[in-house]
């Protein structure tokens, strides 16, 4: 079956213009179908082969960026998508191109939901960048709008599709008993939060990277939260003039009794041996799983250097014939396993529902959301009680009463100690 799907890219910075622009050049270029077999979907690549893909805009804040990034699209493929800039780009894309088949969310974090409900109404599919929102009430109108139109929203978690977690994932995970408590840390560079993004007061060390690790938690377990706990801490960012948590500490409880410390912060200082330090151990009662994703045996230094270690999983640049570069890893395969999705259910008539375990589903998200977003309440308060010497004493429940905030330093001031802050079932 012969048939095109149009993309447009909504934010193309650090990731939307490295990663998906180089994702969608290769589609461009050779369909999906190469991609396929690192999912398991080998099955469909007779399929796939014969659809193309048109990347036709690319939007960022400014005219610049937005150029930028169309430039090298056209230097990659030959085709220019039309650039687009200002506060609400993505409104003159979907004026101008009315029939998207989807829609690639990489703005900053703050900013996807209007983006993603702004394309959902056109009916288009969408592909966002991690965490889908930061809020459980943006989350909601996510999931009930792209229910009602049924259209696919895929999250990008792409530690999903790292080799070395779909080992644990299948077989592994089997094998140490009943999970008791983990841990997992996801530490960027200082410069993240310094230079490149404009927006870190806008969001926080959990927010931005822990999502990759809650959703991955919710991919091997499928267990709910129950309870959770958090603090931050703002000490180096504050020397800069930035008013962010350098680091952010979150203890979740789950409904099997396991317990997972997410750690993050993004002040790694540039000397550091990796791009980020990242990696999580999960203790179960006959066993345990250490995964370590920064150092996996590749490290190298030679004078004036340093000692480096590099993640050939996330992306790999292989040389084609002709001295171009191919793009294999599993920061690909997350976008495949969304576009795949949608060509089934745009050529082959898949149903949502038959297609939802291939992806990470906005149903996900919203679990992952409701973390984020307590996570954020909770850790407040305990920063203001700990800068008043009061320690760091507060919690949020969930359940099927929704999310509530329990603040102990409330008892006896006439106001209650439970403050419900979200009403529907998690
Ligand atoms: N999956 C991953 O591993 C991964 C890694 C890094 C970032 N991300 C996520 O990707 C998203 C973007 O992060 P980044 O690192 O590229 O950030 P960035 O700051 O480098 O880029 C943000 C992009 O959004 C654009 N933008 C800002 N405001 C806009 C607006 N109003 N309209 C249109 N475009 C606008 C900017 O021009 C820029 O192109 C974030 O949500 C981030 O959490 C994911």
């Amino acid at each position: 079956m012969e048939g095109k799907i149009k993309l447009a890219l909504i934010g193309a910075g650090m990731f939307g213009g490295e990663v998906h622009l180089r994702t969608y050049a290769d589609l461009q270029r050779s369909g999906l179908a190469p991609q396929l077999g690192r999912l398991g979907l080998d099955h469909w690549a007779r399929d796939l082969a014969p659809l193309s893909f048109e990347l036709a805009a690319v939007a960022a804040r400014s005219e610049s960026s937005a150029k930028r990034a169309c430039d090298t699209f056209q230097k990659w493929t030959g085709q220019r998508p039309r650039p687009y800039s200002g506060a609400e780009p993505w409104m003159d894309v979907l004026r101008d191109v009315p029939d998207l088949d989807v829609v690639a969310v990489a703005t900053p974090d703050h900013l996807h939901t209007p983006v993603i409900l702004a394309a959902l109404r056109q009916g288009a599919h969408v592909i966002t960048e991690k965490p889908m929102c930061l809020s459980i009430h943006e989350a909601d109108q996510i999931v009930e709008l792209a229910r009602a139109r049924n259209l696919i929203v895929s999250v990008d978690m792409h530690k999903r599709y790292d080799p070395d977690h779909l080992r644990i994932r299948d077989e592994i995970k089997n094998r140490i008993g009943e999970p008791l408590y983990g841990v997992a840390y996801l530490e960027e560079p200082l410069e993240v939060s310094t230079t490149t993004f404009k927006w870190a007061a806008q969001s926080d060390p959990f927010s931005y990277v822990g999502p990759h690790w809650v959703d991955l938690i919710w991919h091997y377990y499928h267990s709910k939260p129950v309870s959770l706990t958090a603090v931050g801490q703002k000490k180096r960012l504050a020397r800069e003039g930035i008013q962010a948590y350098d680091a952010v500490q979150v203890r979740v409880d789950y409904a099997n009794g396991m317990s997972i410390h997410f750690y993050n912060n993004w002040i790694t200082p540039p000397d550091f041996e990796g791009p980020v330090n990242q990696g999580h151990e999960i203790v179960g009662t006959d066993g345990k799983v250490e995964s370590d994703q920064q150092y996996r045996g590749l490290r190298f230094w030679h004078k004036g250097g340093g000692s480096r270690t590099v993640n050939t999983h996330f992306t790999r640049e292989i040389a084609r014939p002709d001295a171009s570069k191919a793009h294999v890893g599993y920061g690909v395969d997350s976008l495949t396993a969304a576009l795949a999705a949608i060509c089934r259910r745009k050529f082959f008539g898949a149903s949502r529902d038959e297609l939802a375990a291939l992806y990470p589903t906005a149903e996900d998200a919203r679990l992952t959301v409701a973390i984020v977003h307590a996570a954020a309440l909770v850790r407040d308060l305990n920063f203001k009680y700990t800068q008043s010497g009061l320690g760091a004493p507060v919690t949020a429940r969930f359940g099927s009463g929704g999310i509530t905030i329990i603040d102990p330093i409330q008892a006896g001031k006439g106001t209650s100690v439970f403050a419900r802050v979200y009403e529907k079932a998690i």
